[in-house]
């Protein structure tokens, strides 16, 4: 056993003599080492006290203004064979990779503490969580990873345990937008940052392990490491169905995945369950049902937007306990983001709040806080055999043309539903917001290795024995001549979700059309709403033409791929083409 301890510690040996620092922290996860951390994070200005009798263990961390969101062009995936990364990603040759930013380890943590941050990702009982190590110099960092994972000495003994670990370095650097990166190196299970301090660049249990090195895992051990809610939406009759759906970045995932049943449903005895709200790890059980877990413990949900009428669920769970990163700020020191009643006195740069200098919170600021925190926290979510999933939902910001709701005929023709997803930009990302683009499952910034390699492995779950989940589109965001939404989303996307579950259990017909099933008259719920008649017919129409232009753009798309990408696919883009144009 000692040997597997052993291995841990040369690395953390061999890391403390690049970086020198003056001390080293082996994180325990305990409670008086969270409250040690913030009581020196509060004395160095990193965290900011908010008002203590409203928001009683709330803080606020403002970050550098060049630092505030995830940096895709300066995101490496460092596969040996630059092919095996494919041109979703950014590659640079490991070695190569390795000097860079080595040389800008060296001596970095000088006179500061080097805290190693053993955690699980997953229940730590269950066959399918997987654990790593961040080391790091941001105590911010270590407070974050401690509300997101299962941080400290329980996963420290499994990996004891087991041996294996992916290794996360990470240090704040400079904040200098010029020397920085987040380099992956999947063959080595290794993740190495530098110079950023925010989200998904530094909290690598997140997007840098559970998306990009465990795609590469997932492939290899035949499992599926996704961008994807998971949610149990619970019917009268007391059956719990579980959805998995995989949206962009600030395209819906945290909201439906603690939505809020309408007050008719909520009348029926209807009740929506949280499992997760980003990240799925799924893989098939002995009956050929795929079971999942949700990697994480807790949310690093978007703040803007968030409130009582939109998704009053996250709003409760941030009352206590929760790290504010980049809000503004009330006379009486609440924290506070656009779509919050009240007014700003100070913004997210700590300046005196004035409209002239654009939105109060950034439009990417967030809130980390313990997922045991949400009123409808799932207890499955601890389950050490996940949650079997009856559906799958793929879908993005799409101004025109995809329904709000459509499901697959097969597998095959849900790949590439999902292959061809695309959405508009949003501030999760630096650069432009509000461009299309096409984003497959999601998980654009996240798929470790090639896409064409990415939707084979999709197309494998395919087999005898197999008893997969249906496959399912939808658009919350089509919008009206008017320029307004169509749908008013949030709660009532609870509608859709019937008639997926109604679809999955044979009790909804659908109606074919040469994209795919939409929901046939009178299937899909809608009373109560108001929703104009018009707005109901074009929520559900299909503009053939338009189709038709889509299908050329995603043959387009398949092709940017080449030879990796499966033959299956394009066949798929083919035959629906050929059904769009026998409908004209
Ligand atoms: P995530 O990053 O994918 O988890 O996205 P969030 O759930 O945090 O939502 C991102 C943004 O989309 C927020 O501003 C939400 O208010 C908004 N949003 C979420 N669901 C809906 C919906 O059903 N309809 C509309 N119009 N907006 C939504
Ligand atoms: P998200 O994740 O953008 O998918 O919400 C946040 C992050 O990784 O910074
Ligand atoms: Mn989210």
């Amino acid at each position: 056993m000692a040997s597997k301890l052993e291995a841990l510690e040369r690395w953390v040996n061999e890391v403390a003599a690049r970086t020198r620092p003056a001390k080293i922290h082996w994180c325990d996860g305990s409670e008086a080492e969270y409250q040690q951390l913030v009581k020196e994070m509060l004395a160095d200005g990193t965290l900011i006290e908010l008002n203590q009798e409203t928001h009683p263990g709330c803080y606020l961390h403002r970050s550098n203004p060049s630092d505030v969101a995830r940096v895709e062009h300066l995101t490496f995936v460092c596969h040996k064979n630059q092919d095996d990364a494919g041109p979703n990603n950014h590659w640079m040759d490991p070695t190569e990779a390795h000097a860079k930013i080595d040389a800008l380890f060296d001596g970095c943590m000088e006179g500061r503490t080097m805290y190693v941050i053993p955690y699980c990702m997953g229940p730590i009982d269950s066959p399918l969580s997987r654990c790593g190590v961040e080391i790091t110099d941001s105590p911010y960092v270590v407070a974050n990873m401690r509300i997101m994972t299962r941080m400290g000495k329980a996963a420290q003994e499994r990996i004891e345990r087991e041996g294996s670990f992916v290794k996360g370095l990470h240090s704040t650097g400079e904040l200098d937008p010029e020397r920085r990166f987040i380099m992956h190196f999947p063959e080595e299970r290794t993740i190495k940052s530098y110079g950023s301090g925010y989200g998904g660049n530094a909290l690598l249990g997140k997007k840098c392990h559970a998306l990009r090195i465990a795609s590469n895992q997932a492939r290899d051990e035949g499992w599926l490491a996704e961008h994807m809610l998971i949610v149990g939406i619970e019917n009268p009759q007391g059956d719990t169905h579980y959805v998995a759906a995989a949206f962009p970045s600030a395209c819906g995932k945290t909201n439906l995945a603690m939505l809020i049943p309408p007050e008719g449903y909520r009348k029926d005895g209807w009740k929506v369950w949280t499992v997760g709200d980003d990240i799925c790890w799924m893989r098939p059980g002995a009956d050929g049902r795929l079971y999942a877990i949700n990697p994480e413990a807790g949310f690093f949900g978007v703040a803007p937007g968030t409130s009582t009428s939109t998704n009053s669920n996250a709003l409760q769970s941030i009352s206590r306990n929760t790290i504010f990163t980049n809000v503004a700020v009330t006379a009486d020191n609440q924290p506070w983001w656009e779509g919050l009643p009240g007014t700003p006195v100070t913004d997210w740069q700590g300046r005196p709040y004035d409209p002239a200098n654009g939105p109060a919170a950034h439009p990417n600021s967030r809130f980390t806080v313990s997922a045991k925190q949400c009123p409808t926290w799932s207890e499955k979510a601890e389950d050490a055999q996940g949650v079997p999933i009856d559906a799958i939902v793929f879908g993005g910001r799409r101004p025109s043309l995809l329904p709000l709701v459509m499901e697959a005929r097969d597998w095959a023709h849900g790949v590439l539903m999902g292959a061809a997803m695309g959405s508009e930009t949003t501030a999760a990302a630096t650069g432009a917001v509000g461009v299309l683009r096409r984003d497959s499952m999601a998980m654009k910034p996240f798929c470790g290795y090639h896409y064409g390699d990415y939707f084979a492995h999709w197309l494998s779950f395919d087999k005898p024995g197999m008893k997969l989940p249906k496959i399912f589109h939808v658009n919350w965001f089509r919008k009206g001549k008017d320029g307004k939404f169509l749908w008013p989303g949030f709660g009532e996307n609870l509608r859709v979700l019937e008639w997926m579950i109604n679809r999955a259990d044979g009790k909804a017909r659908g109606m074919e059309t040469p994209i795919g099933i939409i929901p046939a008259e009178g299937e899909l719920k809608l009373e109560g709403l108001n929703l104009p008649r018009e707005a109901t017919s074009e929520l559900l129409d299909i503009d053939t033409a338009g189709w038709q232009a889509e299908l050329d753009a995603i043959g387009e798309y398949l092709a940017s791929f080449g030879s990796r990408m499966p033959e299956r696919l394009h066949q798929e883009q083919q035959r629906v083409a050929r059904g769009l144009s026998a409908a004209e």
